[in-house]
């Protein structure tokens, strides 16, 4: 018996006493997770099912032409794993390609064309998890991706929206316009998408594995197409390519243990230091205004580590075991005055936003207690908006999450230093934060898309769990946001959802206070209970705006 919740329909299909659940951001997704279940699949294979088809369903997302954190659990020895198949810099990417004369970052070459794109990890994840952790060969758990690709799905109004959003990008380049436009207007809900070329291309991944992807006519067409595109790809990038098994973090919150994503995630270093130097205060409602004080003064302390330190654990020496240790939190912890906002540095000048951006996650259980919490991304909506010739791969635009010039903010307003600076076949920097928590209630699954702030969304998931007697797992997901980082020295809260009151209460303490145009993120949970055994998926309502 299984749980589903997808964004557009909050667990609309619940099962009685169900043992399996699976949350994730499109419907066809959600149900191909099913059948691959209902096929025989563990939590391993649905959740390969599920990434596939959202890399079809959600092409502005995810997909072929990214990258991702797989969290994984496995029941049968207890094995915890983050699979890294994030995104690396091609040989070819110097630092110098992504600043002008005067060395001033070029914003373009970070976000658009064939500088932006870095070698993409997710095909190579799909094959690792399948191969090393699946029950089903990989061709099983295409199927769903395939027959969406090849056969078409009609587009949602999010899909609309979001295409429209980018519809310059996508006619900007002859492959994405041909494939996601209606003549050369972002499409209506209702258009039907078909994707023969990336049909193909799975087929491909599904019969060869990594070779059908990283080399033959794929991997020369997409070296060929980001070239053309002004990027600096060679086949050895591609072939070069491996996912990396690496342990994730790990750390107690009173009493629970956190699972999360260690480097080059930032996310997971985040949330331990963030958790931990509130466990040196009286919590229990992290939207109290004396409480949401604290978890910014947390927040902010953690994003400035972040800039300082963080970077690609295989490229710089990263002082991670005293970043999250309980004594470095405790000392961290010292300097928040519950009274006062600490001022965040003044820098130079304030940089604009870049406004809204994509990315999606998924998380799953199966009756034998495997989980996966995947965060799956091409970076900002429809990432480079280069799609491969022949192909229908879009690729990432993953460079951008590197840092180009120290101080100097990413799409994310986020400003890092020299441990993030671009190199050969490095990691950039992320924030995908997938993890688990378990206590004495049970297991909670999740993650979710927002750059930055995704870490300040599971933090807050993970303070509401952790201080709930009865797990109200839409109530997690559905629960107001906040969020700090560190820089821009502001508290951002979702539009209408904290009262004058509230907002006066931090502004007394120093804050400045400023509603987003939008709600964000597109939470995804799954919760198994010790008590009674069974499983609840939940998808943020978010999802649906
Ligand atoms: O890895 C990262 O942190 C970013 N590339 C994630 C982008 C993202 O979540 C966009 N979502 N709204």
């Amino acid at each position: 018996m299984l749980a589903l919740a997808f964004a557009s329909a909050p667990a609309a299909h619940c099962a009685e006493r169900p043992q399996a659940a699976i949350a994730s951001a499109h419907p066809l997704a959600t149900a191909a997770g099913h059948e691959i279940l209902t096929r025989g699949g563990n939590a391993f294979d649905a959740a390969v099912a599920v990434a596939a088809v959202l890399a079809v369903v959600e092409p502005y997302a995810s997909g072929l032409g990214g990258g991702g954190l797989w969290l994984l659990h496995r029941a049968a020895d207890g094995r915890q794993v983050m699979v890294d198949a994030r995104e690396t810099a091609p040989a070819g990417a110097k630092p110098e390609l992504y600043v002008d004369g005067s060395g001033k970052p070029i914003r373009a070459a970070t976000t658009r064309g064939g500088t932006a794109a870095a070698i993409p990890g997710a095909p190579a994840a799909l094959v690792h998890v399948a191969a090393r952790y699946g029950a089903l060969p990989l061709a099983a758990s295409l199927t769903p991706a395939i027959r969406h690709a090849r056969d078409g799905f009609q587009v949602d109004v999010r899909f609309a929206r979001i295409a429209a959003l980018r519809e310059r990008l996508l006619r900007d380049n002859a492959e994405a316009s041909r494939i996601f436009l209606d003549g050369d207007r972002a499409p209506q809900a209702g258009w039907r998408l078909r994707q023969a070329d990336l049909a193909a291309t799975l087929e491909l991944l599904a019969r060869e594995g990594n070779a059908g992807f990283y080399d033959g006519p794929v991997g020369s067409a997409l070296v060929e197409s980001v070239n053309r595109a002004g990027g600096v790809w060679r086949l050895s990038d591609l072939a070069a390519y491996r996912v990396i098994e690496r342990a994730p973090l790990r750390f107690q919150y009173r009493g629970a243990s956190v699972t999360t994503a260690a480097l080059p995630s930032a996310g997971g270093v985040a949330l331990a230091q963030c958790l931990q130097m509130l466990e040196r205060f009286e919590t229990g409602d992290a939207r109290a205004p004396r409480e949401a004080h604290l978890v910014v003064e947390a927040l902010r302390r953690a994003f400035r580590d972040r800039s300082v330190h963080l970077g690609d654990p295989d490229f710089v020496a990263v002082p991670m075991e005293r970043l999250v240790s309980k004594a470095y939190a405790t000392e961290r912890a010292a300097t928040i005055d519950p009274g006062a906002a600490t001022r965040s540095e003044v820098p130079e000048r304030e940089p604009r936003g870049i406004g809204s951006t994509h990315t999606t996650h998924l998380s799953a259980v199966d009756a034998a207690g495997n989980r996966v919490a995947a965060t799956l991304t091409i970076n900002l909506i429809f990432g480079s908006g280069i799609v491969a010739r022949g192909t229908g791969v879009l690729l990432n635009n993953e460079m951008d999450d590197f840092t180009v010039r120290a101080g100097v903010p990413n799409a994310f307003r986020l400003r890092g230093g020299e441990a993030n600076a671009i190199a050969p076949g490095k990691r950039p920097l992320s924030s995908m934060t997938p993890t688990f928590v378990e206590d004495e209630k049970g297991v909670l699954v999740l993650g979710a898309p927002g750059g930055s702030r995704i870490v300040s969304q599971v933090a807050l998931a993970v303070l509401d769990y952790v201080h709930m007697s009865a797990v109200d797992l839409a109530a997690i997901v559905g629960a107001p946001r906040y969020h700090h980082q560190w820089w821009p020295d502001r508290v951002e809260v979702e539009p209408g959802a904290f009262s004058p009151t509230w907002r006066a209460a931090l502004e007394a303490k120093g804050h400045r206070v400023e509603p987003a145009p939008r709600r964000w993120g597109n939470m995804q949970a799954v919760f198994r209970s010790n008590q009674t055994g069974t499983a609840h998926a939940a998808s943020d309502p978010r999802g649906a705006d």
